[in-house]
């Protein structure tokens, strides 16, 4: 673009100066419009719809005032130096300032930031007061690759229901996630909810969080994991407490049994082996749970739109989809039986 290339020959240059700090301006406008759209949605931080999201809100601006503060007396100083007043100083003034400046105020900034973010963290605590685990909602996620197994456990610890890639929580009320992964570390995260955790195979991490808000939010794997990484999202739902119920009801009693055509090719081909479909011979373990897909916002871990032309696609190739993926290609099955089993999947609700 030659107007910019231009903007750096200085006095040479044809054009006039106007036409550079307009040209400046406009790139400084689209600058700040992007960072700042950047600040709100589905999966920012910066626009917390929870409290503990609202702790690390906080603590980042905070940390933001300090950086820049920081930055100005940097600047300050080195302005100070070489336009202000540039004769050499003393031995004894640059004693003094390596030491305030490169000692006491690092130490004084550092240390007021750190502890301030210490006060902060019983508020972002993974775990709530002993005793009150019992009476929070517990959702159990495990880390795949590449991909979120959900499952809702009841008082006792055991299942609920289980579904992938779909966290649909209760909004007002604090639900505490116990987190695992079969082989490879992954970290949970919900940027509109509150801090990450990482997701360590062997033992289970904890993390409880509140929705204050309700609406559809977007989580991601914040802990590089393998060559799908980038391709793991989930979506989380807050709804109202009734919704929530209902949801819950209707999922407890979902039946894939109908759409018998699609049924019987996704168990004749074996996809059962791997998926599970409530109220369906379909039972594996090794996949997401299927029950309900038709609902998701997306397949394959927020990696597609939820249409049956992508379900089918995805059938049909998944490692070209999603590198690394467990799941087969199917190329090989009937191209009519793909879009058969597409169909039957997405009218999954
Ligand atoms: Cu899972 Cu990154």
């Amino acid at each position: 673009m030659p107007p910019f290339r231009l903007a750096h020959q200085g006095k040479t240059c044809s054009d006039s100066p106007r036409s550079h700090a307009r040209l400046r301006a406009v790139a400084l406008v689209f600058l700040l419009s992007a960072a700042l759209s950047s600040c709100s949605g589905i999966q920012s931080a910066l626009d917390p719809a929870g409290p503990e999201a609202e702790d690390v809100a906080t603590l980042f601006y905070v940390m933001l005032v300090g950086g820049a503060a920081i930055w100005v007396g940097v600047v300050g100083t080195l302005f100070y130096a070489t336009r202000v007043r540039r004769e050499p100083h003393s031995e004894r003034t640059a004693g003094w300032v390596i030491l305030l400046c490169g000692a006491v105020g690092p130490v004084f900034i550092l240390g007021a930031l750190l502890t301030y973010a210490v006060w902060l963290l019983p508020n972002m605590r993974p775990w709530t007061a002993p005793g009150e685990e019992g009476g929070l909602r517990q959702i159990e996620v495990t880390g795949e690759q590449f991909w979120w197994r959900v499952r809702y456990l009841d008082a006792s610890g055991g299942v609920l229901l289980e579904t992938a890639n779909e966290i649909i929580m209760p909004v007002g009320e604090r639900v505490l996630f116990s987190l695992n992964a079969p082989d490879v570390i992954h970290s949970f995260w919900i940027p509109s909810l509150g801090g990450k955790m990482d997701v360590i195979p062997g033992r289970i991490n904890r993390i409880a969080l509140e929705a204050s808000k309700a609406g559809v939010y977007r989580g991601v794997c914040a802990e590089f994991c393998g060559a799908s990484h980038a391709l793991m999202a989930f979506t989380v739902e807050v709804l109202e407490a009734e919704a929530f119920d209902a949801w819950l009801q209707q999922r407890l009693a979902a039946d894939g049994s109908s759409g018998a055509d699609g049924l019987g090719l996704f168990l004749r081909h074996g996809c059962g082996a791997c998926h599970t479909i409530a109220g369906t011979q379909a039972d594996g373990k090794i996949g997401p749970n299927l029950t309900a897909l038709g609902a998701r916002g997306s397949i394959a871990a927020g990696t597609l739109p939820n249409t049956q032309d992508n379900i089918a696609r995805f059938i049909r190739s998944p490692g070209e989809i999603k590198p690394g993926v467990h799941m087969p290609s199917f190329a090989m099955l009937p191209e009519g039986d793909v879009e058969t089993i597409a169909a039957y999947l997405k009218g999954l609700e």
